[in-house]
């Protein structure tokens, strides 16, 4: 019922009374009060209006569960919709989830993480209070190696959303680094289970310095990390931000299923800040230098070395060079 209290101030541009609530929805004039006060409480700001009733003027910044599935109204990711203040890791949980069955699409997301975790066995600072800490669960009909796809398209699902929600324009540094003024703010960790030819699921977990502020960051981080705030000079949504990205990765989802991994690449392309810049490439313990040259048919980076061999890499960290 209080879901539907809010849907209804939501779908009203001027107050509403509570004797109209009530008529409505067929409740008490009471329960209608109680309604309003707990989502007052939960951070939603509804003033009354003497004589004309109650209007919506504001909604929480906190990643709610409510919010995500209006926001997402539609959408695959508003299947299973699971919402925490604090956990481990949203991959873990995501993992745990689709280890039982959880739906294509399933979402969970965190306002703060204790053991948030990086690529490459690395953590992933996830204070609360600004960042997005959100991890979906895919079950693609594909073959393992068919994964690092995944990769390329939420790195270009997520720079779309920041240019739409945020108005400015991200790099994505290979594989799914997603840099503002050459510093990161966005980082994606697509873990599988899978057997040789096929794959169960993959959990996609992406980590957001959204609202953040920097002096929060630890020292070691200071230099390389920021966040959307900080680059665009005000804060900006969450779940706005969240959502859009989400309805990106849908449809980047639909066109890689029905049209393989080509125009994802394509997309990404104009997003690279990698591609014909000099790199040093680790992966596997070993150190190649040279020049990025393309994005292979299955989102691997084409490197030219500097003794002129071509490799591609599946996988790995990639440094830019200044020359
Ligand atoms: C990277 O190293 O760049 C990847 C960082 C991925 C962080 C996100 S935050 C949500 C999800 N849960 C995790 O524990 N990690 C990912």
């Amino acid at each position: 019922m209080k879901c539907k209290v809010l849907e209804l101030l939501r779908s009203h541009r001027e107050p509403v009374s509570g004797e109209e609530i009530s008529a409505q929805l067929g409740v008490s004039r009471t329960a209608v009060w109680k309604h309003i006060k707990t989502l007052r409480e939960e951070g939603y700001e509804i003033v009354s209006q003497p004589g004309k009733g109650y209007l919506l003027k504001g909604i929480p910044d906190l990643l709610l569960r409510g919010e995500l599935a209006h926001f997402l109204a539609g959408s695959m990711f508003a299947r299973s919709i699971q919402c925490h203040l604090t956990v481990g890791s949203t991959n873990d949980l995501a993992k745990a989830a689709a280890d039982q069955g959880a739906p294509e699409g399933a979402l969970v997301v965190a306002e703060c993480q204790e053991q948030g975790k990086g690529r490459l066995g690395r953590q992933w600072f996830s204070p609360q209070g600004g960042g997005i800490y959100a991890s979906v669960v895919l079950r693609p009909p594909l073959k393992p190696e068919q994964a690092p796809g995944f990769t390329l398209l939420a790195a270009v699902a997520l720079a779309e959303a920041v240019q739409k929600v945020a108005g400015l324009t991200p790099g994505i540094k290979w594989p799914n680094d997603v840099l503002l003024a050459g510093k990161k703010f966005c980082g994606i960790l697509t873990e599988m289970k899978a057997e040789m030819d096929r794959i169960y699921y993959l959990v996609i977990g992406t980590g957001i310095n959204v609202n953040t502020d920097p002096q929060s960051f630890p020292e070691s981080l200071r230099d390389t990390a920021t966040s959307i705030k900080t680059e665009g000079g005000k804060a900006v949504s969450r779940i706005e931000l969240l959502a859009v990205y989400l309805k990106n990765m849908e449809t980047l989802y639909k066109v890689y299923l029905e049209q393989g991994l080509p125009p994802v690449i394509e997309k990404w392309k104009t997003w690279n800040v990698t591609l014909g810049q000099a790199v040093s490439l680790t992966s596997g313990g070993e150190v190649f230098q040279g020049r990025a040259v393309d994005i292979a048919g299955n989102g691997g980076l084409v490197v030219v070395g500097n003794d002129g061999e071509e490799r591609i890499f599946q996988s790995g960290e990639v440094t830019l060079r200044t020359k």
